[in-house]
């Protein structure tokens, strides 16, 4: 197996080689911390989404969903506290010029060229651009540096217009902007990212109850994107760590190879109690309390905030799922995705070119209920790989019977094993494969998976 070093860099190539993630503007040289997602790279990044949004919306009846505008209005971040706030303390090197944040380097001198550090001074993190024609100060605005603000603001709206009562919460998915002083390590830290965020309000009693049951549920969702157990932590926010807006926080953290004590943030769920509401209803002078009709009586209601990032999620569920094995005495690399993130579920190939309209026919008959990859060039054996390392998990093999049997071979990514099966169930059992898993499948349908694929 790969060292964590290596690791890095194995993926960040395969990234790129395969089409999850670009550097963006990579022909002008690259524009530093912006990355871009390439074909199997959104998919993938869709997938995520779908089950963070099916996990955290769909399925409860006490969440609902927004989707709101990324430039704000400046009040926004000046009753957030973002505008007085928001900054880390950056520090210079006299001699070389380069930037860091102070609390990332150890003592006074530049680490990269020994010479003397400035002291340290606080550094906006947020964009600011200008909106309409007249460039002043009137025209200012910013791009948001997290996505949950604007949910506090259309409190009111969305309360009366979905009918919510407490506890209930609102959930949002969408792009952030942080000018990070040093934006590095892949995805992990850009200056533009997308947040998975959901702000659960409830009575000020309830908070550490829904705080230690916001954590759980967070948890298990990371665990069913089939992240390893031993790869996901707890750490809870020592109190002169906590953000200021918040009462008590804990991160679920990933073992990012790079990341120091080898454990790095994916997400905070935080207890935000009443700071935001109250802090907009101080500027705005409008009244974001919850009327509570039955006890008929008024309150700010207490908040416990989750909020991940997808391009985090996306790398800990690449790194997670990278795998080194021997097969038939080549090196192979395989991308041990869950089959309900795989960019592609299947892959239709024909053994030979000869068989390319016949395979054709069983991928076009895929099509319309699995994403499918069709593939006719290079060896069967190099066509294999090169889906292991996408992560698909079944390829379709026509052969040589295939028109006079009407059958086909599924091959399994992670076991080698194969079954046949005849083209008019194939697409069923697919379907359950996805669903149940491969075993489960196959004995379900009274199939016997044979042993490795031989290449
Ligand atoms: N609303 C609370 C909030 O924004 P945060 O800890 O600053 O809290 C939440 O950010 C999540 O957003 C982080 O756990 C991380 O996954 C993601 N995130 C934050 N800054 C990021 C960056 N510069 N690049 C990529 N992801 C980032």
């Amino acid at each position: 197996m790969a060292s964590a070093d290596d690791l890095m860099k194995k993926m960040v190539s395969l990234c790129k080689r395969l089409g999850f993630v670009f550097q963006s503007g990579e022909i002008y040289g690259g524009l530093q911390s912006a990355w871009d997602y390439g074909p199997l790279g959104v998919e993938l990044k869709k997938n995520i989404e779908s089950s963070w949004w099916d996990f955290m919306v769909r399925r409860r009846a006490d969440v609902v969903g927004v989707d709101t505008a990324i430039i704000t209005h400046p009040d926004v971040w000046r009753a957030s506290g973002h505008v007085d706030n928001f900054h880390d303390p950056l520090v210079d090197c006299r001699k070389c010029r380069a930037r860091f944040r102070a609390d990332q380097v150890e003592g006074t001198k530049c680490p990269e060229c020994g010479g003397e550090l400035t002291e340290p001074r606080d550094f906006g993190l947020m964009f600011r651009t200008m909106m309409g024609a007249v460039e002043d100060e009137a025209a200012e605005v910013y791009l948001r540096p997290e996505t949950c603000q604007s949910i506090f603001v259309n409190f009111r709206n969305i309360v009366t217009s979905s009918r919510q009562t407490l506890p209930f919460g609102i959930a949002q998915i969408g792009k952030a902007f942080r000018n990070e002083i040093t934006a590095r390590n892949f995805v992990f830290r850009s200056r533009e990212f997308e947040q998975m965020e959901m702000e659960y309000f409830c009575r000020p009693a309830d908070a550490d109850r829904f705080f230690e049951y916001w954590k759980e549920e967070r948890m298990s969702w990371y665990l069913s994107l089939g992240l390893k157990p031993a790869s996901l932590r707890f750490r809870d926010h020592a109190k002169e760590e906590l953000a200021h807006y918040a009462r008590a926080c804990t991160d679920i953290e990933y073992a990012f190879p790079f990341a120091t004590g080898g454990f790095g943030e994916l997400e905070g769920i935080a207890n935000r109690a009443d700071y935001d509401l109250s802090a907009h209803m101080r500027v705005s002078g409008q009244d974001l309390e919850f009327i509570d009709q039955v006890a008929n009586e008024k309150v700010v209601p207490w908040v416990v905030e989750t909020s991940g990032g997808i391009g985090r999620t996306i790398l800990a569920v690449l790194l997670d799922a990278y795998y080194e094995d021997i097969v038939d005495g080549r090196e192979r690399v395989t991308l041990r995705l869950s089959p309900a993130l795989a960019p592609v579920k299947a892959a239709v190939l024909p053994l030979s070119r000869n068989l390319e309209a016949g395979a054709a026919e069983v991928a076009g008959m895929l099509r319309p209920i699995l994403p499918v990859s069709f593939d006719v060039t290079g060896s069967i054996g190099k066509r294999y790989r090169r889906m292991d390392e996408i992560g698909t998990p079944f390829c379709v093999t026509y052969d040589f019977e295939s028109a006079n049997d009407r059958s086909v071979t599924i091959r399994e990514r992670d076991t080698l094993e194969q079954v046949r099966v005849g083209i008019d169930n194939l697409a069923d059992l697919l379907c359950d494969c996805l669903r149940k898993g491969w075993r489960p499948a196959v004995e379900k349908a009274g199939l016997a998976a044979a042993g490795r694929a031989s290449e």
